[in-house]
């Protein structure tokens, strides 16, 4: 049975005291019960393939200079590995590395029969030519699906390797049982992380898609006519009630932590427990969707943190399995909530 979460009770009764009871139709789409979910199957995997005799998949990571979030990103993406039984690594590189140097780095983990699947942490130095290292990544280790091989095979339909974000979605809305068959999805935000991967993702699954970006004339039209909407365009607080119908899924991929005072009350406007937190802390963080302002009006949303971020790390522990099992040939399913 689908568990539905709401909010704390706090925010719940604020909700009522301006909106009746329509609050209570409005589901909270934590990822956490879909993230262990995920998290036992891989561990259950792993200790399967361990009772063989067989070595431990295992996750190498690339990290390039000393960016605070990058570092933390990386950190939970190793640990995470440790916990289902998977063995990690992180290679540390200065931040003045140069192309050549980081490329030879991913030729030794190309050619390293330890590794099953690597990634680069995102983004680089701005003198490092981002989709020079991608494509010097062997597809088969390409753990992030960033290669344009695996990028191709994703829109053929006919894929593996697929981008942690995007995939995570899609599991959360399996999870919690939402028709994307029909459907129409507008996404806003066209990277290649998340906004690409996510439409070719959501046309296999037989959705109607829309992509918006920072160019499109007259979003809220658009964006209103979805019945999901992903949003990833990196904006803290960009979509509010007027760019959503009444009923909608809002998936919101942005996290922003916010330490400005003015904007962290507009974002947060009227969501009492975020604004207590900022005043306790000094910061929040923030999606870019103003929560509390569509709380009411759509029927399900995920929230900052707690919500789409968790997915992500899983995912790509998700796809080293995968990873591993192709190349040692063993057999993978039930891994996901998806058919792929
Ligand atoms: N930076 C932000 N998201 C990602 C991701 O999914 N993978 C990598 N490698 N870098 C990122």
């Amino acid at each position: 049975m689908i568990e539905t979460i709401y909010r704390s009770d706090r925010m719940l009764k604020t909700c009522r005291e301006i909106e009746g009871d329509r609050i209570m139709k409005t589901r909270i789409l934590y990822s956490k019960p879909v993230v262990e979910k995920i998290k036992d199957k891989i561990k259950s995997k792993v200790i399967a393939i361990r009772a063989q005799g067989k070595r431990a998949p295992c996750l190498a990571a690339v990290l390039v200079g000393d960016v605070v979030s990058s570092s933390i990103y990386v950190n939970k993406k190793a640990s995470l590995a440790r916990e289902v039984g998977m063995e990690s690594k992180i290679i540390r590189l200065p931040n003045n590395v140069s192309q050549e140097e980081l490329i030879r780095e991913i030729y030794y983990l190309n050619q390293d029969d330890t590794i099953d699947g690597f990634i680069v942490q995102l983004p680089l130095p701005s003198h490092i030519d981002s989709n020079n290292v991608i494509e010097s990544i062997y597809p088969a280790k390409d753990v992030d699906g960033f290669h344009p091989y695996n990028i191709g095979r994703l829109w053929l339909g006919n894929f593996s390797l697929v981008p942690a974000t995007p995939s995570g979605i899609i599991d959360l809305l399996y999870y919690y049982d939402i028709p994307i068959e029909g459907r129409h999805v507008v996404i806003v935000g066209r990277s290649n992380i998340v906004g690409k991967p996510m439409a070719a993702l959501m046309l296999k699954e037989n959705a109607t898609v829309t992509v918006c970006h920072s160019r499109t004339v007259n979003l809220s039209s658009i964006t209103r006519k979805a019945d999901i909407l992903v949003v990833a365009v990196g904006k803290p607080g960009f979509i509010s009630s007027e760019h959503v119908k009444e009923g909608a899924v809002v998936i919101d991929v942005g996290i922003h932590r916010i330490e400005d005072r003015e904007l962290a009350f507009e974002v947060a406007d009227g969501d009492v427990d975020k604004l207590q937190k900022f005043n306790e802390k000094g910061s929040i963080l923030v999606g870019d969707c103003k929560f509390y302002d569509l709380l009411d009006k759509v029927s399900a949303i995920t929230p900052v943190p707690g919500g789409v971020g968790p997915l992500t790390v899983v995912s790509l522990i998700k796809n080293t399995l995968t990873a591993y099992c192709n190349r040692e040939k063993i057999e993978n399913t039930n891994l996901t909530f998806v058919n792929c």
